[in-house]
């Protein structure tokens, strides 16, 4: 099994640490602690970290049986994953099917509005800078990106769209909208990051109650059972 080396980053809701032996791979930490709003408001609770781990995992397992190319290796223990190193694309890649969060702020949507098709966007992840709406012809000024990698990252980004929105349907949840994040790792683009209640917006199918990071965002409350509600449905044989 890999050996936990040092921890070199430490992130809002992770820290990474190298592999003994390994320049390769990394291991991911999951924290139990949480931020938002560029983290003005902070936040904790139990076995988040577990549940983030464990969901995430689980569904890079069914993107990679998919055909998607993740950073995904295996999970480790309950709160650490073992990934390939990635070279960090700094763009947030977010597709959106249903109006929320900062979509209706910016553009006065009602919220729970359906859309015909996907939204898809960039934003600049830059923390000191507030991780600013940022469009292809900008991603390629500030070389963040190639051409060829904004277009790969937007077609797969979509695909996983498909593949997530019918998992999780089945499972009697609608998926609002998300978050990924891609590195480069020896000359091909991998998903990175995770795939969890805090990146990603879902509501119950039947009630629309919501069940991610806005309970804390919005201080709605029952943030650590609506976490563990999920990872229940991802868990389910459908
Ligand atoms: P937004 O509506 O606030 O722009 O968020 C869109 C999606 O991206 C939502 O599912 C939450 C996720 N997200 C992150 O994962 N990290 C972030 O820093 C932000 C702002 C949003």
């Amino acid at each position: 099994m890999a050996e936990k080396g040092k921890q070199f980053y430490e992130g809002k809701a992770k820290k990474l640490f190298t592999v003994v032996g390994s320049d390769d791979l990394v291991i991911q930490e999951f924290k139990d602690d949480a931020t938002a709003f560029n983290a003005l408001k902070k936040g904790s609770w139990a076995h988040k970290g577990e549940v983030n781990c464990a969901m995430s995992s689980a569904l890079f397992k069914m993107l990679e049986a998919s055909g998607i190319h993740t950073h995904f290796v295996e999970q480790l223990s309950p709160t650490d994953m073992l990934v390939k190193k990635l070279e960090i694309v700094p763009l947030e890649v977010i597709v959106r099917n249903i109006a929320a969060g900062s979509f209706c702020k910016r553009y006065g949507a009602e919220e729970g509005k359906e859309f015909k098709q996907p939204t898809f966007e960039f934003s600049y992840k830059d923390d000191a800078l507030g991780d600013p709406l940022i469009n292809d012809s900008h991603a390629l000024a500030l070389e963040l990106a190639t051409e060829d990698e904004i277009d790969h990252i937007r077609h797969t980004a979509l695909k996983i769209n498909d593949i997530l929105r019918a998992f999780f349907r089945k499972r009697g949840i609608l998926l609002v909208d998300f978050k990924l994040e891609f590195g480069r790792h020896k000359g091909e683009i991998l998903l990175g990051d995770e795939i969890s209640p805090d990146t990603c917006r879902f509501w119950d199918a039947e009630t629309r109650k919501k069940l991610d990071k806005d309970r804390f965002r919005q201080d709605l409350g029952g943030v650590e059972e609506a976490y563990a509600e999920m990872l229940r449905r991802v868990n389910e044989t459908v």
